[in-house]
């Protein structure tokens, strides 16, 4: 593989910090380019392993500002273009769709746009990757899996603007040949990993001793990796999945929300030397997500079969690193949970 300049957006926060880390480490001929606007979800902390690599530059900038975005092209003359940067939680976008609407779908089509205009329309060697996720194709019932020809079925307004951005990236595709490639990838969970999704915030709310909240009866069904193997994929695909394609990542590993507590609970007792129920003591179950998507489900054969690319590590294994990252970590915890997040999580759970 040539050397190549690429542009990682979005590699400040959860899985774009674990996918830069890669690509720098892993591609030392490679010269990175991190844009990420630092939102709430972003945290130069998760690259500070990096942050000195000489392959490696971060640069702070909005995927909504279009003249900035087309200056950052012309500047560096990108190969290729992994985007990841996007506003990502559903409970947020069901709070301001709007500002869903604007990273998620404006930032892509701004991104395209100056990677087409960059490019002259000359694509040889290029690639455009769009990561995208397992929810816009909607919800599943007990059965079934998501394929890459399930037709998109967005149910929230977090994965509508996911599935609007798909179809601008495929739209340029078809319109002007750009040469794209998305991943459709389902829950991530592992270090780095913002406390007000799941995993995360349930490890938190135990180190604290605050209640866990487990929204409905806790029988919606997501299908879990963990975030290396997704950035594992990630290179994988990057590298030689087919231009103008669809993959779909997952772990093949379903759960329950209140099973997977539950087995949290577990280990987090072991690890904290306490007595055997004392986190599952804290479970709480709240007022449900409205509109909650029962079932995700993916089915991963595609990149298997094409690409070789299978998940490497087993649940307990991966829950057991998470957690030990978690422990090891307070710092970078209490960092990210002090500020606009603390206000966020009050103004989130004060009414369940
Ligand atoms: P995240 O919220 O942790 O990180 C998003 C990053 O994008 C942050 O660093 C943030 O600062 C940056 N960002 C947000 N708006 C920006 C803007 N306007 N301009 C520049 N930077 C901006 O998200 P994540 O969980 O790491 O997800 C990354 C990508 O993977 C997203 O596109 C998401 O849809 C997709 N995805 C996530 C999961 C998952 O389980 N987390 C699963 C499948 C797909
Ligand atoms: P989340 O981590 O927000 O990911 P997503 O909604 O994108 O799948 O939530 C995972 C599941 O956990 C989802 O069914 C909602 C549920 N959930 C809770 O029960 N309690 C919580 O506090 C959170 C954040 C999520």
């Amino acid at each position: 593989m040539k050397n190549q300049n690429v542009l990682i957006t979005g590699g400040a926060g959860f899985i774009g910090s674990h996918v830069t880390r890669r690509f720098v480490t892993h591609y030392p001929d490679y010269s990175i380019v991190v844009l990420d606007d630092l939102t709430y979800a972003g945290n130069l902390e998760n690259l500070k392993e990096i942050e000195h690599a000489p392959n490696y530059t971060f640069v702070k900038g909005n995927i909504n500002d279009f003249e900035f975005v087309q200056a950052l092209f012309q500047k560096h003359a990108f190969d290729g273009v992994i985007h990841l940067a996007a506003e990502s939680h559903v409970d947020r976008s069901l709070e301001d769709p709007a500002a869903f609407v604007i990273t998620n779908i404006v930032g892509t089509v701004h991104l395209l746009t100056a990677a087409k205009a960059a490019w002259k329309d000359q694509f040889e060697g290029k690639r455009f990757y769009h990561i995208s996720t397992d929810e816009v194709y909607g919800s599943l019932g007990v059965e079934g899996l998501f394929t890459e020809h399930t037709p998109l079925d967005p149910q929230s307004p977090y994965s509508a603007s996911k599935a609007g951005s798909d179809h601008f990236v495929r739209a340029f595709h078809n319109s002007y040949q750009l040469p794209v490639v998305i991943s459709r990838c389902s829950n991530n969970y592992g270090p780095n990993h913002f406390p007000e999704k799941l995993i995360p915030l349930m490890i938190h709310n135990i180190l604290r001793k605050k209640p866990l909240p487990v929204y409905g009866k806790g029988e919606n069904v997501r299908d879990w990796l963990y975030v290396e193997d997704h950035a594992s994929a990630i290179d994988t695909i990057y590298h030689r999945g087919k231009t103008g394609e669809v993959y779909n990542i997952g772990g093949n590993n379903e759960w329950k929300n209140l099973e997977l507590v539950h087995l949290l609970c577990t280990i987090m007792d072991e690890k904290l030397k306490q007595a055997s129920g004392t986190a599952a003591s804290l479970i709480t179950f709240v007022k449900d997500r409205p509109g909650h998507d029962l079932r995700y489900a993916i089915d991963a054969s595609k990149l298997r079969d094409e690409l070789g690319w299978e998940p490497s590590l087993d649940f307990p294994t991966g829950l057991a690193k998470t957690i030990d990252w978690y422990l090891a970590n307070g710092e970078w915890l209490q960092h990210v949970t002090s500020g606009d997040y603390t206000k966020y999580y009050d103004k989130m759970y004060a009414n369940r």
